[in-house]
């Protein structure tokens, strides 16, 4: 047998090997996945229904058509007393307020994935808009949670972030991505606040993130150099008494710094 055909036999095996350890099992179809990390899944659509977290409280797919998510979202995004300390801080309009619902609706065709969530109390009520959004063609994913005032600070954020870690991880063991690109599964999640926002830090650094961003993650994470732009100082912080290193970030075009958190998903 010549040398050659040899080579290229082994080498197929070889790749063979690799491709059957990387694609999902036959076991592990969608629903069973969706059962293992607690989603509820609807055979039916294909899609999650809920994912529950815990005593009572769950996480829906934003749905542009339901009337509470509507409402939900105007409160949410158009009063000054909601939206302070989040994105820019300013009011949205209510027809902004309305097109984050729709840009965020989930849809899952042809493997895409917008993943907006709404959080619903026990009671049913809806009060908060959370999720994942993953940069394209990157193995990063920008984490967001804003809930009304009223329910803040009863450890709905806790749940909510142990709850998007286990959808995150599912999306990697299912073998797609918030794109349906396979070859950009999500590893890291990261969160951006502002330094005066305690309580967001607060939640971060009990779920488990790091205010640590190197510049080597830009090539790892977001296959691309680190650009002259973005400025990176490292500083320390008080947060109940206890000291914190954080990084924070400046860009030109957003001038208002922002701390860097990240985790990898699965982990805590
Ligand atoms: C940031 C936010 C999502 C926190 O959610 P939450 O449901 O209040 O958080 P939890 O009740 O699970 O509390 C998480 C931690 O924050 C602390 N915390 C929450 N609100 C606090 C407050 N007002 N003052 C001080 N600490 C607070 C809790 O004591 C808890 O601390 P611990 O983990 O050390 O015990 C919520 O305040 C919010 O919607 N803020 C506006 C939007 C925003 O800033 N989003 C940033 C998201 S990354």
């Amino acid at each position: 047998m010549p040398m050659n055909y040899l080579k290229a036999t082994l080498l197929s095996l070889i790749l063979l090997g690799c491709a059957t350890l990387d694609a999902p099992q036959s076991s592990d179809s969608l629903p069973n996945l969706a059962q293992r990390y607690n989603i509820q899944w609807d055979s039916q659509s294909n899609r999650p229904h809920s994912i529950p977290g815990g005593d009572g409280f769950i996480l829906k797919p934003c749905d542009a058509s339901d009337e509470s998510q509507q409402n939900l979202f105007i409160y949410l995004y158009t009063l000054p007393k909601s939206i302070k300390g989040y994105l820019d801080g300013k009011p949205k309009s209510t027809p902004e307020a309305l097109h984050i619902l729709i840009n965020q609706s989930y849809r899952w065709e042809d493997g895409n994935f917008l993943s907006g969530f709404v959080g619903y109390a026990p009671d049913g009520t809806a009060f908060m808009h959370c999720g994942i959004g993953q940069f394209p063609n990157k193995h990063m994913a920008e984490l967001f949670l804003i809930e009304l005032p009223g329910f803040r600070n009863q450890g709905y954020g806790k749940k909510a972030m142990a709850a998007l870690d286990r959808w995150a991880t599912f999306l990697n063991k299912a073998g797609t991505t918030l794109n349906g690109d396979r070859k950009s599964e999500i590893r890291t999640l990261i969160a951006r606040v502002s330094p005066d926002n305690i309580p967001a830090m607060k939640l971060l650094i009990s779920s488990g993130f790091k205010s640590e961003f190197k510049s080597n993650q830009f090539k790892d994470e977001l296959n691309e150099p680190p650009p002259d732009h973005v400025k990176f100082t490292q500083q320390q912080i008080i947060i109940d008494g206890k000291s914190h290193k954080i990084t924070v970030m400046t860009t030109p075009r957003r001038p208002e710094p922002k701390v860097i958190f990240l985790k990898r998903i699965g982990e805590n």
